[in-house]
C-alpha cells in the first residue's frame, strides 16, 4: 500500500528539464544540449538521466542526422527546409503510428478513374490556367485544425473542402463538424483509427447525411457515439463528387483547383515529421502503397522558382508554414495525384 502510494506520488515529481542547468550543459555534447532545449521548448517531460530520456535522446540524435541528409538535397532558396519539430523525439515508426494511417482506399471506390502513362503524355499547358491561385485570399478557407493523435485526416480534409465549397457557393464561411464524421461515417471508415475520403463521400451521399455546424456537434478528437439525426440541419454533399487518379495529368489537377475550387488529396506524409517550410521536391515518394495521410489543396503557385501546390494540413498552426505545406507540381511528389477529389454542396 505504502509502496504503491510512494510510487504514484513519485510520478507527480517528474520535473521537466530546464535549460537553466548551465554548468551541467556545458559538459554535455552538443546534441544533448539541443535535446534539452527541445525538451523545454516543447514542454516535454523527460526526467534527466532516466531510461526514457536516454532512449529519446538517441531518437533525437537520429533525427538530427536525418534532417542533415534531407537538407543536403536543397537546391534552391525555396526548397523545403527540415529541422526540429514537436515530433523530433518520436522515431519514424512511432510518428507514423501516432499521426499517420495506412490509406484504406480501395479501387472499387474510384470513379472516372484515369490511368495514364506518364511518358506518353506531353506536358500540356492549359492556356487559360492562371499562374497563381490561392483560395485563402478569397476568404473561403477556415482556420487550420489540430487532429492531435486522432487519425481522422480523412475527415478533417473532407470537411475542410466542404467548408470551402460551401463558402464559394454561398459567400459564407462556416465551420462544420468533423466529430460527426468521426462518430458516424461507416463504409469502412474507422473514426480516429483511419478512413478514406472517397468512401466517406459515398457514405455521405448514399445516406443523405448532412454535415452539422461544428458548434452543434463539437470536436472531441476521440471515437464517440454517433449523435447525428436525419432531422438535424446541416450541409449535404452533391452526388457527383470525383475520385480521380491524375498521376501524369497534374495539368488537370491544377485546372480543377483553378476552375472548380480546393480539392482533397491523399499523400505520403512520412517526411513531414521534420518539415519546417519551403517547397517539398525530394524525400517524398508517391507510390500508391505509401499513402498515409489526406489534406486539402487550397491553391498553387507556378510563378515560384519551384512551382508548387499549397496544402492545408491538420496538425495545428505550429506545423510547417503556419499549418500549411508546399508541394512541388508535376511529378506526383508525396503521391499528391493518386487520389484527387472535387466536390460540391447542395
Ligand atoms: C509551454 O508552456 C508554456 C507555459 O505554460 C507556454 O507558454 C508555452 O506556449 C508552451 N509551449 C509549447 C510549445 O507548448
Ligand atoms: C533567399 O531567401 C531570402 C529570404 O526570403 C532572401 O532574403 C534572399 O535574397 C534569397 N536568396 C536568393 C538567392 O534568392
Ligand atoms: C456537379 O454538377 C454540377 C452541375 O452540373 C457542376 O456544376 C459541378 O461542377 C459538378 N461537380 C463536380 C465535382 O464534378
Amino acid at each position: 500500500m505504502l509502496y504503491s502510494l510512494g510510487f504514484c506520488a513519485l510520478m507527480f515529481f517528474v520535473i521537466p528539464v530546464h535549460i537553466d542547468k548551465k554548468e551541467n550543459l556545458a559538459k554535455k555534447s552538443q546534441s544533448q544540449a539541443k535535446f534539452n532545449s527541445f525538451i523545454s521548448r516543447y514542454n516535454k517531460s523527460y526526467s534527466l538521466d532516466s531510461e526514457d530520456y536516454k532512449a529519446r535522446l538517441e531518437i533525437f540524435e537520429n533525427a538530427l542526422k536525418t534532417v542533415k541528409t534531407m537538407n543536403g538535397m536543397r537546391q534552391f532558396n525555396e526548397s523545403a527546409l527540415y529541422g526540429l519539430t514537436e515530433f523530433s523525439d518520436l522515431s519514424p515508426e512511432e510518428f507514423s503510428h501516432k499521426y499517420l494511417r495506412k490509406h484504406h482506399h480501395e479501387h472499387k471506390h474510384r470513379r472516372n478513374e484515369r490511368r495514364n502513362d506518364v511518358h506518353s503524355i506531353a506536358r500540356r499547358a492549359i492556356p487559360s490556367l492562371p499562374s497563381m491561385v490561392d483560395w485563402r485570399a478569397k476568404g473561403v478557407v477556415t482556420g487550420v485544425k489540430d487532429q492531435g493523435p486522432c487519425g481522422a485526416c480523412w475527415a478533417f480534409s473532407t470537411v475542410a473542402t466542404v467548408e470551402s465549397m460551401l463558402a464559394i457557393k454561398t459567400g459564407k464561411l462556416a465551420e462544420l463538424s468533423v466529430q460527426e464524421i468521426i462518430d458516424c461515417a461507416r463504409n469502412g471508415n474507422l473514426g480516429c483509427n483511419g478512413g478514406d475520403f472517397c468512401s466517406l463521400l459515398e457514405w455521405l451521399t448514399a445516406n443523405q447525411v448532412a454535415i452539422e455546424p461544428a458548434t452543434s456537434y463539437p470536436l472531441l478528437l476521440k471515437n464517440d457515439v454517433c449523435k447525428w439525426k436525419k432531422s438535424n440541419p446541416g450541409i449535404l454533399v452533391a452526388g457527383n463528387f470525383t475520385c480521380d487518379y491524375l498521376v501524369g495529368r497534374e495539368d488537370l489537377l491544377l485546372q480543377r483547383i483553378a476552375e472548380h475550387g480546393p480539392v482533397v488529396v491523399a499523400v505520403n506524409a512520412i517526411s513531414w515529421q521534420y518539415y519546417l517550410g519551403g517547397v517539398i521536391e525530394n524525400n517524398c515518394p508517391g507510390q500508391p502503397e505509401l499513402l498515409n495521410h489526406a489534406v486539402e489543396i487550397v491553391g498553387y503557385d507556378l510563378t515560384s522558382s519551384i512551382p508548387h501546390y499549397i496544402a492545408k494540413n491538420s496538425w495545428g498552426k505550429r506545423f510547417g508554414d503556419g499549418g500549411y505545406v508546399k508541394i512541388a507540381t508535376g511529378s506526383n511528389v508525396c503521391g499528391i495525384a493518386n487520389e484527387v477529389t472535387s466536390l460540391d454542396v447542395l
